[in-house]
């Protein structure tokens, strides 16, 4: 065989086994941590007893390995973000103390992800209640863990399973005690309670979103941020429930649910999951009860006529 066309195969099989060996090598990486970060008990060397240990996992610590297979950030090593001596354990006390990027860290004034406009939500979420109260503390992984974040009112067309992601947000805090306490110092109040002027509440909080009555309607943004006081939240039923609904400025201006609207036509006033009364009108519905209604005048007109002249 030739010679020179072996040491060319030699040389590939050498590259290839290199980057195959990288990558196994990152992954081993993320594997050292998941292997505690991702069960509910993990065992370590007690170096003091000289003798495995096994222990519960603190929940909270626990990770949701799948959704962050998910995420927009699952390139990323645990280590990119958090220190590289959390390779040990125990972890050194010290390592809790170290302040961690924000998203404006390393999106702030990016260009290529511009679209977003990060700067402009940092801006709206300052003016926000919860900015106003907690001020810094009430930072963006409050709603959004950088481990799993998912970008879904822009990418999705299925406006159920926005308004659950979105909603979660909201939820996994104002409706887990612990976690409020943990920010507020104080109970959360019950939010059942407090929207208890809303009929079909379970209905409304799997149809609209929370922003949608507790911001005020931004253009330039995707996602308004500024969430107002309670004092300032819509609480008129005309507010959505007329052709002209604040949701078609909301949760329904994204284009990836327009074009979805444009091609379902009339059919989608028939069918869509989320069809609203009175926010929707079609043209050929309009065009049809018109005809009916002109109709139904006719024979009354005619019918009228007939009675005159008989008599
Ligand atoms: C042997 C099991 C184990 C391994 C391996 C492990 N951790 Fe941990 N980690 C824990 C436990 C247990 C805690 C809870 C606090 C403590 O005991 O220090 C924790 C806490 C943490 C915390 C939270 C610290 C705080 O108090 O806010 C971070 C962040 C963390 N680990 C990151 C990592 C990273 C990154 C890796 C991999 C490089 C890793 N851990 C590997 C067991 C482990
Ligand atoms: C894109 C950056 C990023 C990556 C990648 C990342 N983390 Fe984190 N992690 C954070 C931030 C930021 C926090 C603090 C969240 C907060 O302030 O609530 C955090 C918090 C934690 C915590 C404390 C519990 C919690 O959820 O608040 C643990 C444990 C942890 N990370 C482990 C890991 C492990 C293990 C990996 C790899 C599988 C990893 N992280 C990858 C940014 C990252
Ligand atoms: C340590 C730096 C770092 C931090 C902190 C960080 N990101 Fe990212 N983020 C990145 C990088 C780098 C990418 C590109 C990843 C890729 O292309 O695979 C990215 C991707 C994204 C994307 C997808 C962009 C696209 O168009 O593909 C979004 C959205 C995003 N991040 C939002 C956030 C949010 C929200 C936060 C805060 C909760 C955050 N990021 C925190 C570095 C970071
Ligand atoms: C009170 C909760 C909350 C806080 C705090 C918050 N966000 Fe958001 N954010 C949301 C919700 C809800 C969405 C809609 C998510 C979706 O469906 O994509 C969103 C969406 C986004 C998006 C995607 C917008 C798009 O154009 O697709 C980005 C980027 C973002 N947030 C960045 C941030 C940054 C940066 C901060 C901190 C300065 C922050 N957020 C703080 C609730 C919050
Ligand atoms: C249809 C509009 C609407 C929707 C949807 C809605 N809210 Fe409200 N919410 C209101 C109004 C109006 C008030 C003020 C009620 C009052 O003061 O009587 C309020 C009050 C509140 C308060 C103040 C509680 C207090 O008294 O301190 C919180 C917190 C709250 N809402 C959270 C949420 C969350 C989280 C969601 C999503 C699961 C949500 N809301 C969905 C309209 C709405
Ligand atoms: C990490 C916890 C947390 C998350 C996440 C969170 N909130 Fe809050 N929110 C609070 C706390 C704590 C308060 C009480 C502030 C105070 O003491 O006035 C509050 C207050 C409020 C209020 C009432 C303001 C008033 O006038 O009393 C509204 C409305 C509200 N949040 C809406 C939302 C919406 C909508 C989301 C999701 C987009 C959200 N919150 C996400 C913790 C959270
Ligand atoms: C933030 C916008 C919004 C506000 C404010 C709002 N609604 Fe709704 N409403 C909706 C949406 C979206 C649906 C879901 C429509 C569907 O599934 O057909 C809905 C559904 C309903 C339904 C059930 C219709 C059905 O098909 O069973 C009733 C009844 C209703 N709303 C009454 C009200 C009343 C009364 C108020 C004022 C107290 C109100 N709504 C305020 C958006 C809103």
């Amino acid at each position: 065989m030739n010679s020179r066309l072996i040491l060319i195969f030699s040389i590939l099989f050498f590259f290839c086994s290199l980057i195959t060996n990288a990558q196994s090598y990152e992954n081993a990486r993320q594997h050292q941590c998941l292997k505690c970060h991702s069960n509910q008990t993990y065992t370590f060397l007690n170096t003091v007893k000289g003798k495995e240990e096994k222990r519960l996992m603190n929940p909270y610590f626990i990770l949701d390995t799948v959704a962050m297979t998910n995420g927009v950030h699952k390139q990323f090593d645990c280590t990119d973000c958090h220190s590289s001596e959390y390779a040990t354990y125990p972890h050194n006390g010290n390592l809790k103390l170290e302040p961690l990027s924000t998203c404006l860290d390393c999106h702030g004034g990016d260009e290529s992800f511009a679209k977003y406009k990060f700067d402009q939500i940092q801006e709206e979420v300052n003016k926000s209640v919860h900015y106003k109260v907690y001020g810094e503390n009430f930072g963006c992984s409050k709603c959004h863990s950088q481990h799993t974040y998912v970008t879904t009112a822009r990418n999705s067309d299925n406006v159920l399973e926005i308004v659950d992601n979105d909603n979660k947000m909201c939820l996994s805090c104002h409706n887990d005690m612990k976690k409020y306490k943990l920010v507020s110092g104080h109970e959360n109040p019950k939010l059942v309670e407090v929207h208890d002027w809303l009929p079909n509440q379970e209905l409304h909080f799997r149809h609209v979103r929370c922003v949608e009555c507790h911001t005020e309607v931004i253009d330039s943004l995707m996602v308004s941020h500024n969430i107002l006081g309670k004092d300032h939240a819509v609480k008129k039923c005309v507010e959505c429930h007329t052709a002209n609904s604040r949701l078609k400025a909301s949760l329904y201006k994204y284009e990836n649910l327009q074009k979805r609207s444009e091609k379902g036509g009339i059919h989608i006033v028939l069918s869509n999951s989320s069809y609203m009364i009175g926010t929707h009108q079609s043209p050929l519905l309009k065009l049809l009860s018109f005809l009916i209604f002109f109709a139904v005048l006719s024979g009354i007109i005619i019918h009228l006529l007939f009675r005159i002249f008989k008599k």
